[in-house]
This record gives C-alpha cells, structure tokens and sequence, in this order.
C-alpha cells in the first residue's frame, strides 16, 4: 500500500486542530487524511477528493470508522471550490495536495503507468475520463510529443524520441508500456543516466493525460481560497515544474510592499494573503528515502492564510 511521503513535516507544519474542517485533494491510500481526521476528533470534519474512483472507494472502507464526519468526493481537486460548496464546506483549517500518483496506481500493471510492467497504455488516473495514452502515443502530432517530452526534462533526445514513436505507429500502432519502453530505450541509443532512459518520457505522457500542471494550478489557487483566517495549505509535488509553478502561486499570494513616492506603502499581490511557512522547499530525510526509495523526489511547501486587515 502506498506509504505517506514527509508525514510529521506536513502534519507540523499544518497543526491541526480538533473540531475544524480539513480537506484532502488527493486523498490516495489515506495515509495523511487518516493521521488529520484523528487530530481533527469527532467534532471535526474532513472532505475526501480523488479523482480515481477505485481508490476513492478503498479508502471509503479504510476509513469506515469515521464514515459520519467525511465526505468523500470522486472529483478533481482543480474543481475544489465547486466540489467544497456541494459539501456544504465554507472553509478550511487545513488543505493537503500531494500530488503525482500513489503507488497502488504505479504498481496495477494494467492502468499503464508503468514501464517496469507490461500493461495496456492507459495512464489515467480518473478511468472516466477520455484522453488516454495510447491516444497520445498514436494521435499526437510529432511536434506536440516533443514538446511536452522537452517540458519534462528530455532535452537531447526529444525529438529523436517522437520520431521514433511516428515511425514505429504508422507501422503498428503503439499498445503497450512495454513496446513504447522498448521504443524508447532504442531512440536513445543506450544512452543510461542515473534513472530508467524511458522514465522523462512516461512522465510527460501521464502528465499530458491527466492535465496535471493546469489542474495544480487550479487546484492551488482553489485551496488558498477555501482557507479560512490562519488556515494552512501543504502542497507535495514530485517534478521541478509543479514545484516551480507551486512557488509562483505562493509567492504571487505573498505578494510585496512597495514605498510610495507621495509616503506610505501599497501592497501589490493576489488576494487573499498569505504567509509562507518555508521558503524552501521540505525534502524527505535520508531515513525516509530509505525506508520509502519513492519519497526520494518530494518536495513540500506550506502556507498559511493572513487573515484580512493583519500585517504581514
Ligand atoms: C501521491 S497520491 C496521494 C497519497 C495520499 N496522500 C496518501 O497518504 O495515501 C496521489 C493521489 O492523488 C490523486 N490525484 C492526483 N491528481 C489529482 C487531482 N488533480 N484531483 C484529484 N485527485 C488527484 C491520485 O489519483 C492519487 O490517488
């Protein structure tokens, strides 16, 4: 079962207290909703979205024990305030986002995500939705596969890639993780770094299926709108653009003084304000990444919401 990445951090850091509301966008296994709902006690509430039903509907049985205070919520969490409104939930003490996949998706070889186990070429996270990967791996124009493989950090090869992919689906059209691995493998000509030559790759694909970046957008901006005065926001992303675009948002909410020429000051920022808790990014121990090698990429940021009228 997927095993909570930065734990203690994100539950110091947010410092939940009983009888609040807490919402968790990517509800997964339940590992960090699990470690809030006990500190939030009976008085508490907790809103449970995921957008992979099937995970929505394990955690559903692993959290049997405090059915009465949750909702659970098969949604994405870029639609946070519409989904927080429907569940009648005003506002939030506390927000998790912990973005990426769990590893009970990675390792279920038939949703696709993985090129360590041959599987069909799927890669969604929400079974219901339209765009898979075998329709980005066999429709896509080759421009577009080179640009979202050059977004993900494949630079030399990128284009060699996509071409190699063209070739091989005129021939055949690509089906599985294996052959689009294999394929991969090849364009690149041997050429090993540190991580598997297809991994770039298959984050690209997923990340074009499931929209992700423009759902973490969305779903940021969401969660720092739902908190209440004081309440905290934990966003865990896995590549350095989420976390990138993570910075951005916090920083724009943070926003800045700026000395006026007639006297005085003017803030310039988006509403409402925030206050950043680390300025720099949290990453898992040396433990942590031992006991758990997926940790090994995590970074955590936090915020909390400035309520209106207080300084900075
Ligand atoms: C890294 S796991 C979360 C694990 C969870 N924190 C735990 O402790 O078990 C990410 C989960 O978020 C879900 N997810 C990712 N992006 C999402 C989105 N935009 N909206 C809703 N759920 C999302 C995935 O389906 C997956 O189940």
């Amino acid at each position: 079962m997927h095993r909570p990445v930065l734990l203690e951090e994100v539950l110091a850091g947010l410092e939940i207290h009983a009888g609040t509301n807490y919402v968790d966008g990517t509800t997964g296994a339940g590992g960090h909703a699990h470690a809030a709902i006990e500190r939030l006690g009976p008085g508490g509430r907790a809103l449970l979205i995921d957008r992979d039903r099937e995970a929505l509907e394990r955690v559903e049985q692993r959290l049997a024990p405090y059915r009465k205070q949750c909702a659970f919520v098969h949604g994405n969490f870029a639609d946070l305030t519409a989904i927080a409104e429907q569940s009648g939930m005003r506002s939030a003490q506390a927000v998790v986002l912990d973005v990426g996949l769990s590893s009970d998706q990675v390792d279920t070889a038939e949703r696709g995500f993985s090129f360590a186990q041959d599987g069909p070429l799927d890669m969604r996270m929400d079974r219901t939705a339209d765009l898979t990967a075998s329709r980005v791996v066999n429709d896509w124009p080759e421009d577009r596969l080179v640009t979202i493989f050059i977004e993900s950090g494949e630079r030399g090869s990128a284009r060699r890639i996509a071409r190699a992919i063209v070739r091989e689906r005129e021939r055949d059209p690509i089906a599985t993780t294996g052959r689009l691995a294999e394929i991969v493998e090849r364009a690149r000509r041997g050429r090993r770094g540190k991580i598997h030559p297809a991994t770039r790759v298959f984050q690209a694909i997923r990340m074009a299926v499931n929209a992700e970046l423009e759902s973490l957008d969305c779903g940021v901006r969401a969660a720092i709108d739902l908190l209440a005065d004081g309440g905290r926001l934990a966003v865990i992303s896995f590549h350095s653009l989420e976390d990138g675009r993570v910075k951005n948002i916090f920083r724009e909410h943070e926003g800045r003084w700026e000395s006026l020429a007639a006297g005085g000051r003017a803030w310039h920022g988006a509403y409402p304000r925030v206050r950043r808790l680390n300025r720099r990014p949290i990453t898992p121990s040396a433990d942590e990444c031992a006991r758990n090698p997926r940790a090994r990429s995590a970074k955590l940021r936090m915020l909390e919401r400035i309520p209106d009228g207080e300084e900075a």
